[in-house]
């Protein structure tokens, strides 16, 4: 089986281009099912989990077609079907589906979203707010059957702002017969991209990017062309990078502006930014200081899908810190690894305890999942000698090309 070899030591140099968010694409992907035209979405990321969306989105009736970072889909011959069994039961993002198909066709049937192992990943939100905008949903053993003849616009108030909800929610208001207003909307930038691409197919939403999102349903929505935003994620990866492995490196097409949160940290461990529009200069003088205490929440609040790559760094700071982990319960799962490494992790129920040491080594390492897949990554640019990292396939699910980009920044990298 292929692995990551990396070897560490050796400080950054270089530039990388974030590629468009994956956050961001496969909500609007599921967007573009409601369209009866063509849809063309331009700086999508060619990752596996749109891959995946792509071949569900077929098994409803709609043609794709990538060029390059370009997408065209026609969703004009939509009929109700199932998803692709070996695509939609493993990826949790299938969920977000619910809406667009209710909302076009007023009946859906998918598989149970995979549960992951950074936690068990319910979809209660999700049913509770679609049936009171009137979804009949019936759990059944291999799948959820909806059904949604004449969806209508409702009050609804999110008891958690959860990402995945909200997004359902928009999915099917869009169409709901009247007004919905959401409230206790998550607020996250992905959130705020899928409004801008709906309201460019014809949808009517003010709010967007706030706690209360107020839609008025329309009777259609048409095709539309759309460019995808910088993944916030994937940048505020390679910034940490920079944290742990020291050097200088540059970052184009970033969405700073999304990220203050993780460079208010940044600032904390000593590393020097430099900002002018999208492009950010970033080097760090020496070892990084620790005493960080953070805790992720919603946004803008510190990430939980930056958790583990602030982790890492952090392993290699100077003195001690504490990461309360907030949003799912199971996402330290990283920290194993990093401890073979020579790091100094204690768990403790929601909170990881780091000691900072002066150095990490290479070690034979396993990517479990997507996010703790890069930060081993981070931790073995930054370690002394060579890793392997296997089972790195999870990282292609949200990064374009990790070798590519690693290599851009100077890290010496091989696929074997
Ligand atoms: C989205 O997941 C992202 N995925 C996640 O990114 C991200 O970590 C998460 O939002 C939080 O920002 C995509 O956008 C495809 P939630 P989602 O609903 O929508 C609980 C990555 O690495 N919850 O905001 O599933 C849930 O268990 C991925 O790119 C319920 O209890 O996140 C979790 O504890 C990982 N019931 C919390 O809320 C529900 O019905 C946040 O979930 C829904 C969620």
């Amino acid at each position: 089986m292929d692995y990551l070899e990396i070897e560490g030591g050796s400080p950054l140099c270089g530039e990388v281009r974030i590629q468009g968010s994956k956050n961001a694409v496969l909500p609007i992907l599921s967007a573009a099912l409601q369209g009866t035209g063509i849809t063309v979405i331009d700086n999508c990321p060619d990752i596996s989990d749109v891959s995946a969306m792509l071949e569900i989105l077929k098994g409803y009736g709609c043609s794709t077609r990538r060029e390059g970072k370009r997408l065209i889909i026609d969703a004009g011959d939509l009929h109700s079907g199932r998803a692709p069994e070996d695509y939609a039961g493993v990826m949790r993002s299938s969920i977000m589906l619910l809406g667009s198909l209710l909302g076009r066709l007023g009946e859906a049937f998918l598989p149970y979203p995979g549960g992951c192992v950074i936690g068990k990943r319910p979809i209660d939100l999700h049913l509770q707010a679609l049936r009171e905008m009137g979804a009949e949903l019936t759990e059944e053993p291999e799948g959820l059957r909806a059904v949604c003849a004449h969806p209508a616009g409702a009050r609804i108030r999110l008891p958690f702002p959860s990402v995945g909800a909200t997004e359902n929610v928009v999915l099917l208001a869009v169409r709901a017969e009247g007004d919905t207003i959401l409230q206790n909307a998550a607020r996250e930038p992905e959130i705020t991209e899928l409004c801008r691409f709906l309201s460019c197919m014809g949808a009517k939403i003010e709010g967007a990017g706030t706690g209360t999102i107020r839609i008025r349903g329309v009777k259609e929505l048409h095709g539309t062309e759309y460019r995808i935003q910088p993944d916030r994620i994937v940048a505020g990866t390679y910034m940490l990078l920079a944290a742990a492995a020291g050097g200088k490196v540059a970052l184009r097409d970033a969405p700073l502006e999304q990220l203050a949160a993780v460079r208010k940290v940044l600032s904390q461990m000593g590393v020097r930014q430099e900002s002018s529009g999208n492009h950010l200069l970033l080097w760090c003088p020496g070892r990084c200081r620790g005493g960080i205490q953070i805790r992720t929440s919603p946004y803008p609040g510190f990430p939980t899908d930056l958790q583990s790559q602030l982790m890492a760094a952090l392993c290699l700071a100077e003195g001690d810190s504490v990461i309360d982990e907030r949003i799912f319960e199971e996402r330290f799962k990283s920290a194993e690894e990093l401890v073979r490494m020579g790091a100094r992790i204690h768990i403790q129920g929601s909170r990881a305890f780091i000691h900072g040491v002066g150095k990490l080594h290479g070690e034979r390492l396993e990517a479990r999942e997507l996010r703790g897949g890069a930060a081993l990554c981070i931790a073995a640019a930054a370690a002394e000698g060579k890793s392997r990292i296997h089972q790195y396939h999870y990282i292609a699910r949200g990064y374009e090309n990790i070798i590519r980009d690693l290599k851009a920044l100077g890290v010496m990298v091989q696929c074997r």
